[in-house]
């Protein structure tokens, strides 16, 4: 590798989900939640999304002619199985096409098996909290990767397990809105024996196939630095919400927390690489009023520069996640990574400073394989809707229009060269006005 460059065969693409922006996904359990008044911002719905399920081909074009030479998506669950053990031979052969329409623009394909939605039929039997959903979910990895497995070797599981049970099972503001740290617990639990059990039947079945899982990292840092209870309660973040999943599946066993929801044990090693998302840092301050969030009242630092979803900018989190990551000996991507940023006024910086600090991490021995930059186009944000504008291209949600900002060039320049770019004329970043500190999403 030459200084500045990134390592040969570097995968530089974008990330994005089924439901965020193929559209017509009803038969899941979020179209279920979108109907209820006052769950999504604006009363917005996925029903149209992206139109992805129709306009894939031309999608990608563009996404090359923007030189990327990889691309993120997830598989439906609710179109490939219906119904129990119903395959639809319908939705599977989207999916070739799919996957062939990237492979045809020498685009590596990256496949998500569940990102966040599930069936109707599994929702209705107990969802995450239900433990017969782990088998349900690794026979359909299993269905899947025989049909699709000879198009593609980079696998995720499951995206995001921490964010499934914070969001759904500790605040309540996805479905199935329950808030109970017991049932968040167990869940993950679940979500641990399903990768366990999936991991076993691909890796049985397709050994050149590389699996791993998408993971939300967060930098965790305590509010004031020199106060023992906010530290501690730092420390708490950083280890249920970080380590906890991870260093389970490094030993093949649960740990604590875990080990007082349930049982489960599965493969050591059970990732071939580590998918990071990495978004943001919090400051976490103790509170006696946070039970239910193991006491630590999330914040941001006063002046910190933030997105329009109010996340703060810290790039220096990605070199030191990356940094931390390394103890797991594995290959890593970076499978999420991206801004809120409607005007396009801070992305551009975003983009140059996380991705230098991954360099940066490469440089100093990470052994990072890809970066995935969510997303593409502007989508169907979960709970915040449309309003939410992550993508390198602006979609419309009406007319469809699909219009690339400054930042998705900024981006094809990187892909093309393999190397941040010598010189580069930054627009000036408005800087939002400084709101007061407040407890943000966990995602
Ligand atoms: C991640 C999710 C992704 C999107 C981004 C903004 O946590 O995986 O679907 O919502 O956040």
């Amino acid at each position: 590798m030459t200084a500045g460059r990134f390592p040969e065969n570097f995968l530089w693409g974008t990330a994005t989900a089924a439901h965020q922006v193929e559209g017509g996904n009803r038969a899941n359990d979020w179209w279920a939640w979108e109907q209820i008044p006052g769950r999504i911002k604006n009363a917005d719905t996925s029903d149209r999304a992206c139109e992805q399920y129709e306009r894939f081909t031309s999608d990608f074009d563009l996404l090359r002619s923007l030189h990327q030479n990889a691309h993120r998506f997830s598989v439906e669950w609710s179109r490939i199985e219906p119904s129990p053990g119903e395959f639809s031979q319908t939705a599977l052969a989207h999916y070739r096409d799919v996957l062939q329409a990237l492979r045809d623009r020498g685009m590596e394909p990256m496949v998500t098996l569940h990102h966040f939605t599930n069936p109707t039929w599994i929702a209705q039997a107990g969802g995450w909290d239900a433990p017969e959903t782990s088998e349900y979910f690794a026979r359909y990895a299993q269905r899947v990767t025989d049909e699709l497995g000879d198009l593609t070797t980079l696998w995720i599981t499951i995206n995001e397990p921490t964010v499934i049970a914070y969001q759904g099972y500790v605040r309540g503001e996805w479905p199935p809105g329950t808030r109970n740290l017991g049932t968040a617990a167990r869940v993950l639990v679940n979500i641990l024996r399903a990768h366990w059990l999936a991991y076993e039947r691909i890796k049985s079945r397709h050994q050149d196939i590389q699996v791993g899982l998408a993971h939300h990292l967060r930098v965790f840092a305590p509010a004031r630095r020199f106060v023992p209870q906010d530290r501690a309660v730092a420390a708490a973040f950083n280890r249920v919400f970080n380590e906890t999943i991870l260093k389970s599946l490094r030993l093949g066993r649960l740990v604590f927390p875990l080990t007082l929801a349930g049982r489960a044990r599965g493969p050591r090693h059970s990732q071939d690489f580590i998918g990071l998302n990495y978004y943001t840092r919090e400051l976490v301050k103790f509170n006696v009023q946070y039970r239910a969030e193991l006491f630590g009242e999330r914040m941001l630092p006063a002046d910190a520069p933030r997105s329009d979803l109010n996340w703060e900018l810290y790039p220096e989190g990605l070199y030191r996640t990356l940094r931390w990551l390394e103890r797991e000996k594995l290959p890593i991507i970076v499978t999420e990574n991206g801004i809120a940023d409607h005007q396009d006024a801070l992305r551009p910086e975003y983009l140059l400073s996380h991705i230098a600090a991954m360099l940066r991490a490469i440089e100093a021995g990470s052994p990072v394989r890809g970066y995935f930059h969510w997303t593409c186009f502007d989508n169907f944000e979960w709970a915040e809707g449309y309003s939410a504008k992550f993508g390198l291209i602006a979609c419309d949600p009406l007319t469809q229009e699909r219009r690339p900002r400054p930042s998705a060039q900024l981006y094809a320049q990187i892909c093309r060269l393999n190397a941040l770019p010598a010189s580069v004329e930054l627009p000036p970043a408005t800087q939002q006005p400084v709101e007061p500190a407040g407890p943000t999403d966990l995602r």
